[in-house]
């Protein structure tokens, strides 16, 4: 019997008829869905890892995720939106209302094969990026508009919304830096190579979504990674849901 079972709770499911524009935002009530979000190189990665060994000792089991690439159909956008250079099939070149719309594609599979199922199972589903990420980097990067991006998004997951956002928020010139300092580093990709301009635009997105919303939390990304992650633990550990003994 799954934890969500045991809870008494019924089988969530995000809307499957949606008037695109007026998608209400649906948060599941079994198990829990978390995103990492924030610029490049702020370290998502690090304190993804952090969250979800915690998590685990906690005694849940933990689905980490990512986007793009979740599943096999996502890892194949993955590889058309991200790869940089002239190798890639599309050459860079992108319009900007394709990369939106592959974004959502990536994600609609993303829940559909993935969260929800992960979810259903009662378990504490953990993603690197999520909607907010094309609100930010479509809707204001790309200047589509945030609100046109935001009901893409939720049309294309059916108003599924994560119940945690954590932002990872930092001086897109600092993270620049760090990743110039780190050998273990590739080179970057396509949306990396946009430049600092962007990345601020980028940020100052994600600083408003945050605004006012009890459902996400900014974390100052400058801090020691042990400090990041005690902040963490202590919200996340009031969306893990109540753990019933029996
Ligand atoms: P990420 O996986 O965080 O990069 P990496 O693993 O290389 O550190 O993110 C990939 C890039 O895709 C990142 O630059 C942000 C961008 N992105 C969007 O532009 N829109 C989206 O909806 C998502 C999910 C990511």
């Amino acid at each position: 019997m799954s934890f969500s079972e045991a809870l008494g709770m019924g089988e969530f499911r995000p809307n499957t008829k949606v008037d695109f524009g007026k998608i209400v935002e649906v948060r599941s009530t079994r198990g829990a869905f978390v995103a990492f979000e924030g610029t490049d190189g702020v370290g998502k990665s690090t304190q993804i890892k952090l969250a979800a060994d915690w998590v685990k000792t906690r005694g849940w089991e933990v689905v980490t995720t990512r986007e793009p690439g979740g599943t096999n159909l996502g890892r194949q956008l993955r590889e058309l939106l991200l790869e940089a250079g002239e190798t890639t099939v599309c050459e860079g070149q992108v319009a900007p209302r394709a990369e939106a719309l592959l974004f959502a594609a990536d994600r609609a599979q993303h829940v559909a094969e993935l969260i929800v199922p992960a979810l259903n199972a009662g378990k504490i589903v953990i993603s690197d990026r999520f909607m907010a990420s094309s609100v930010a980097y479509q809707g204001q990067g790309r200047d589509l508009g945030p609100k046109e991006i935001r009901d893409l998004s939720l049309w294309a997951t059916g108003g599924l919304t994560p119940n945690l956002t954590v932002l990872l928020d930092l001086d897109p010139e600092i993270a620049w830096e760090r990743q110039q300092n780190d050998e273990t580093r590739v080179s970057p990709d396509r949306m990396e190579g946009e430049g600092l301009e962007f990345q601020r635009k980028v940020r100052a997105r994600f600083r408003r979504l945050a605004e006012g919303n009890e459902t996400w939390m900014v974390v100052d990304a400058s801090l020691a990674p042990e400090e990041i992650a005690a902040q963490v633990r202590l919200r996340l550990a009031s969306v893990l849901p109540v753990m019933k003994s029996w």
